[in-house]
């Protein structure tokens, strides 16, 4: 079997990928031609940007072309039917209800569609997805409180969690101490981006103070060895996107040895690997993990290591959880009793 083909058949998770950044330029070309969405470049031009508010602009532009609760189901299998494809068994999806609201589509309206999405993968192709909306920090921790009352009023078995995403840098995630611990409170799961374009201190800050013990990226971590320290003892994930850090990071080339991604796996740091916005940055989540191998030089078995580290880190029931972690690593176990040839 060549590597390739190894890295695709892994059973992986796909705890970081949101929604709206798993548009392919296609689809967002068409649902922009349906609503009425003016595109300010070419379809093949639309997916080129060089930091994260560039990035975002374009991110918004996806969100205000999904309209519909078809929208939304469309949008959603597309997405997981290619995690599956990729490999991955479960996702955890963020979405962005604020970009949604701000064009007139309610809460219940794309929940419904994409519950409808989810529902159509799962049939398909048995992945399992579960869902995590996500707070933009650009709005303010008083909004915060109104999109968790809002999350709550339509408490689905499926949302298991909140999220906190857009541009880091100028919006630190203190603001959100009181959301984070009533989102805690009310049982939701909580993650937080921090460390991508932000400093160490946003890493520190999110754990001590919002109480995450997932955090959504995290690479500035490598700038304060006393944090990474603390990191390690606390069994902190840090779900890491490799293809991301190439347009949002200070880190622009994975083959450097100075690369955070690398730097975080060696100095023990807790790192499970994902795709965020996969279409908007050229990847899947099975190429996000052959890069890892190709630029760290990590063995077969160091994504062994990592895709159940994923599953460890996922916010699933120890049952599930139990179960699939010997079922996959026996399945693992088995691809790599054969002959893994180069690709
Ligand atoms: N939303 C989608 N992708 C994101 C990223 N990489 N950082 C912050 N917010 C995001
Ligand atoms: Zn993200």
């Amino acid at each position: 079997m060549s590597l390739a083909s190894f890295v695709q058949q892994l059973p992986k998770v796909e705890l970081h990928l949101h929604l709206e950044g798993a548009v392919s330029a296609s689809t967002f070309a068409d649902l922009a031609a349906l609503n009425s969405v003016a595109l300010p470049k070419p379809t093949a031009e639309l997916y080129s940007y060089d930091n994260l508010p560039d990035f975002l602009k374009i991110y918004d532009l996806v969100c205000a072309s999904i309209k519909s609760a078809a929208d939304f189901s469309r949008v959603t299998f597309e997405a997981l039917e290619r995690c599956a494809v990729a490999g991955a068994r479960y996702v955890e999806l963020f979405f962005s209800p604020h970009a949604h609201l701000a064009h007139g589509v309610s809460y219940s309206t794309m929940l419904g569609g994409v519950l409808d999405g989810m529902r159509r993968a799962k049939e398909k192709y048995g992945i399992v997805c579960k869902l995590i909306p996500a707070h933009s920090r650009e709005l303010g921790p008083e909004r915060g409180e109104q999109f968790l009352d809002m999350v709550l009023a339509e408490r689905m078995p499926d949302v298991i969690g909140i999220g906190l995403d857009y541009n880091e840098a100028p919006f630190p995630p203190a603001p959100y101490v009181k959301m984070y611990e009533r989102a805690r409170s009310e049982g939701l799961n909580v993650t937080a981006h921090a460390g991508e374009s932000g400093p160490a201190e946003n890493v520190a800050d999110s754990i001590d103070l919002l109480g995450v013990r997932r955090i959504d990226h995290g690479y500035h971590v490598v700038d304060d060895p006393a944090l990474i320290e603390r990191c390690k003892e606390a069994g902190i994930v840090f779900t890491c996107c490799p293809s991301t850090t190439l347009a949002t990071t200070v880190w622009r080339d994975l083959a450097a040895p100075g690369h955070a991604i690398r730097r975080m796996i060696e100095a023990g740091l807790n790192v499970t690997i994902h795709s965020d916005d996969p279409p908007m940055f050229a990847t899947t989540l099975d190429r996000e993990y052959a890069l890892v191998m190709d630029n760290f030089a990590l063995s077969p078995e160091a994504l062994k290591k990592i895709a159940l580290a994923g599953l460890e880190a996922a916010w699933l029931d120890n049952e599930t959880k139990q179960a699939w972690m010997s079922e996959w690593s026996a399945e693992i176990d088995g691809l790599l009793k054969t002959e893994l040839l180069p690709n």
